[in-house]
């Protein structure tokens, strides 16, 4: 089975029990991120963030290289608080359903939740900075939606629009 499919097969069962789906080490940098990971993103994303065919993009390269300039930062801190919707590439895939908005949770965890992407599952280099709570307030403090967020990705991302 490749990686979609299990990481598929184990959001569906509702549990990473497929042998070979832990792939993840398992003390993360960020824990606490992970279990926000795990409560609010693995059912669209899947328990190691390597995506669903159809339904939502892979994790796994797009958040480390965000975080390394201070647009892409900004958008990690857009796409987690106001969501996302439009059409979407990643690895020459398509997605084009709607990324829910996580207003509800607090600055530390949405933080901490990105990290473990960036520095647990995409394994970006030790010199990049990890993002900071204020970061994302700073972003709280300008409410937009899913659309302008989708927008956003465009100066980010331009091979992938
Ligand atoms: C209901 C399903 C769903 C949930 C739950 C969800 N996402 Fe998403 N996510 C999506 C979809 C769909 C997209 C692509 C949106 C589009 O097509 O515009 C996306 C896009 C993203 C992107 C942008 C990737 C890129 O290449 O720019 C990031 C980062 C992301 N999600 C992180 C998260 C995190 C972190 C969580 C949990 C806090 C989460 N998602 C929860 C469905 C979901």
């Amino acid at each position: 089975m490749n990686r979609v499919l299990r990481a598929a097969a184990a959001a569906l069962l509702g549990a990473a029990t497929l042998p070979g789906a832990a792939a993840e080490p398992a003390a993360p940098a960020y824990p606490v991120g992970q279990g926000s990971f795990q409560a609010n993103c693995t059912v669209c994303h899947g328990p190691v963030g390597a995506g669903i065919a159809g339904l939502a993009p892979p994790l796994l390269s797009n958040p480390g290289r965000y975080a390394t300039s201070a647009e892409g930062r900004r958008q990690l801190a857009l796409t987690v608080l106001y969501g996302m919707i439009g059409d979407i590439t990643v690895d020459d895939k398509h997605y084009n359903f709607q990324m829910p908005e996580f207003t509800r949770l607090d600055d530390a965890t949405l933080a901490a939740t990105l990290n473990f992407l960036v520095f647990d599952l995409d394994h970006a280099p030790a010199d990049v900075k990890p993002l900071e709570p204020a970061e994302i307030a700073a972003e709280r403090a300008r409410p937009q939606d899913g659309s302008a967020v989708h927008e956003h990705r465009k100066s980010v991302a331009p091979a992938t629009p």
